[in-house]
């Protein structure tokens, strides 16, 4: 995908910088936090931030292994860690949930669109940090690739009908933007966050978006068939339970015309940033790697193609075709 060029940096299991020097595997969770802490009040860096990432998995990694999670979060959430690392917008907004639930669409647009924000030391450090490690471009990597197959779709079939399901802010519009200038397609955009869609559909007058204010329970109830060429959906599948995460691909499926494609994205089990993401950021997701992955395609019960792949930086996304083709 088009976000390669992030992966050398941040990649984790690349990684043999100071950053990762500095974080064993043994370390316990209070030690990972005392030091932490003491080094980011005394002098905020991002490597320090970084090797907290790292740090983080580790015990995250242990305590999901000894059904220990809920005591993770609150031995994080504790400590006078968590008030520093809380000057980062982007944990903060997690934290703070305002719109009911981690990881919205204003939080994605740290990532996708950067801005400058007045900030402490601290939380720059750390907002530089957790929004470029390779979690986060896991996110940039996946607008990426779902940007190029909207352009493919669009520039390779005339009046092209597009799903996205949980569509955010629909920022892979930016990158549609700068692959075609084709405009003749149609993008019905279901979301349970009527703000988010009002953003959409704002943020992108030159497509024709039709916004869902609906929850996927919509769908799930839904009589259509064999209605669109592409259907995507990056972002949810990891808040979802196999049994409705399968049930969702199963209609999906039934939504796609014979030769469409369907995407969907899942952060992977050894996502960069799941301890961090766990403890600090209070933002728990249901990860995947390709056995879970296929595990939900077989209980959807399709006889269509399919290919289960990584990203660069760590989600993986399975992606169906009738032949099975890219
Ligand atoms: C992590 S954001 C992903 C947004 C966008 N797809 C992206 O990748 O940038 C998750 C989105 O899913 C939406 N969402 C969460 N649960 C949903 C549900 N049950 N039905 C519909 N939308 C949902 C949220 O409102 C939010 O906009």
């Amino acid at each position: 995908m088009i976000g390669c060029c992030l992966k050398a940096k941040h990649s984790a299991m690349a990684d043999s910088s100071s950053a990762a020097m500095l974080a064993p595997q043994s370390t316990g969770l209070s030690e990972v936090l005392d030091r932490s802490f003491y080094e980011l009040v005394k002098r905020p860096t991002f490597d320090l931030v970084e090797s907290l990432i790292i740090s983080l998995a580790n015990c995250y990694d242990r305590a999901a292994g000894e059904s220990g999670l809920a005591e993770f979060r609150a031995q994080c959430q504790e400590h006078p860690l968590h008030r520093l690392v809380l000057e980062c917008p982007f944990t903060r907004r997690a934290f703070e949930k305002p719109r009911g639930y981690a990881g919205d669409a204003v939080m994605l647009d740290y990532i996708y669109r950067p801005t400058i924000e007045s900030l402490s030391d601290a939380g720059r450090q750390i907002f530089s940090a957790t929004t470029s490690v390779s979690s986060a471009q896991s996110i940039a990597w996946r607008r990426d690739h779902l940007g190029t197959e909207i352009a493919k779709t669009v520039d390779d079939q005339a009046n092209p009908k597009i799903l996205s399901v949980a569509s955010g802010h629909l920022r892979e519009l930016d990158v549609v933007r700068e692959l075609t200038s084709k405009r003749g397609v149609s993008i019905d955009a279901l979301d349970l966050d009527a703000d988010s869609l009002n953003e959409a559909v704002n943020s992108y007058p030159d497509f024709n978006i039709h916004p869902i204010n609906k929850s996927i329970t919509h769908l799930l109830k839904c009589r259509s068939r064999a209605t669109y060429d592409l259907i995507y959906s990056a972002g949810l599948f990891d808040y979802l339970s196999i049994k409705v995460g399968s049930a969702l691909l199963k209609k999906l499926l039934e939504l796609l015309k014979p030769d469409g494609r369907l995407i969907v994205g899942n952060y992977a089990t050894d996502n960069f940033g799941r301890g961090y993401m766990e403890g600090m950021m209070d933002w728990s997701l249901l990860y995947r790697d390709e056995t879970d992955m296929t595990d939900l395609i077989r209980n959807a019960e399709t006889s269509r193609e399919y290919r289960t792949y990584r990203d660069t930086p760590m989600s993986s996304i399975s992606k169906f075709r009738k032949d099975g083709a890219d």
